[in-house]
């Protein structure tokens, strides 16, 4: 089989990530049956982690469990990378001992690199560039509560992080629009984003004008691991972006909240909005496990046909 990556979206074709959604609900529905289902019996995944994480080691470690694999947890601090061994010798040796790696760190340069030199499949849990794991669960999430996601369009209000590049990928691939609202000095970098500048984004001084007639309202924090040192001057920078009910308001009227957490409630959003009706934040977090189950199923067997 052909090694692929996960690295950034666009690295699935939109057949391919149609796929994955169906197989998704698949998965799903059979997990909320109690259904055992254990594809990748004996395999395993290294997971590394050089930030923090709850949602993205738990769904992967879990997910991987109830596969029928194993997961293995490796933070840089505990390994010979925190100490100065070259990514690529570390991928030359790790990718010997498992199936698969799942990697979250900071330049997505080091993710590159590490699949460069891997014999088994990479996926990219979060760099300072992308998000594609959570996008995906994130589309996943819309298409089961409003149905396909081609031709809507998504508000997305504060930094032009890894989470908002990672949209802005997604809509290319994918064929929906993508509304940006940024204070002056943090706007969409295309190159960083990786857009192949089909035209799928555009950007808005005022956050309210981005939120009129959007089918999907999102945000995160102001300030990203790795940026700590930015915080004060981002606080006051981003004040006049956080997701209120009055921007909720001017979205489609069945308009949906998503946010991939760890969440500020009166900063980034209004917590009347996060813990309101239009919010879908737990199943957007919840469907991280089913999405990436499907991920890792394919990337080590294909296409999977019942
Ligand atoms: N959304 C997300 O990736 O959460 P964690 O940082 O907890 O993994
Ligand atoms: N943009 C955030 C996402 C956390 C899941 C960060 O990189 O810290």
């Amino acid at each position: 089989m052909e090694l692929r990556h996960f690295l950034q979206f666009k690295d699935l074709s939109r057949d391919e990530l149609e796929y994955l959604f169906a197989r998704t609900r698949v998965i799903k529905d059979r997990f909320k049956r109690y259904e055992p289902y254990h594809p990748l019996n004996d395999r395993s995944l290294a997971m590394i982690f050089e930030k923090s994480s709850t949602r993205t080691r738990l769904s992967f470690e879990a997910g991987m469990q109830q596969l029928g694999g194993a997961a293995i947890y490796l933070n840089t601090r505990d390994t010979q990378l925190g100490r100065g061994e070259p990514v690529e010798d570390a991928a030359e040796v790790i990718s010997r001992m498992v199936d698969l790696v799942m990697i979250r760190t900071f330049e997505q340069d080091i993710i590159e690199r590490f699949a460069k030199h891997s014999r088994v499949p990479v996926i990219n849990g979060l760099t300072n560039e992308y998000h594609p794991c959570q996008i995906l669960a994130d589309i996943y999430t819309y298409i089961e509560q409003r149905g396909p996601i081609a031709g809507k369009t998504v508000a997305w209000i504060g930094d032009s992080n890894n989470m908002c590049n990672t949209w802005l990928q997604a809509a290319e691939v994918l064929d929906f629009n993508v509304h940006v609202s940024t204070p002056p000095g943090y706007e969409v970098e295309p190159e960083r984003a990786g857009l192949f500048g089909t035209d799928h984004f555009e950007s808005f001084a005022d956050p309210m004008d981005a939120c009129r007639d959007a089918d999907l309202v999102t945000t995160d924090v102001w300030t990203s691991m790795g940026f700590e040192a930015e915080n004060a001057v981002r606080m006051e920078a981003f004040a006049d972006w956080c997701v209120d009910s009055e921007m909720m308001a001017v979205a489609a009227k069945d308009a949906l909240f998503m946010h991939c957490l760890p969440a500020h409630r009166g900063e980034e959003v209004e917590a009347a909005v996060i813990d309101g009706p239009q919010s879908v934040v737990w199943e957007e977090a919840a469907n991280r496990l089913h999405a990436q189950k499907a991920l890792m199923e394919f990337l080590l067997l294909g296409f999977v046909h019942e």
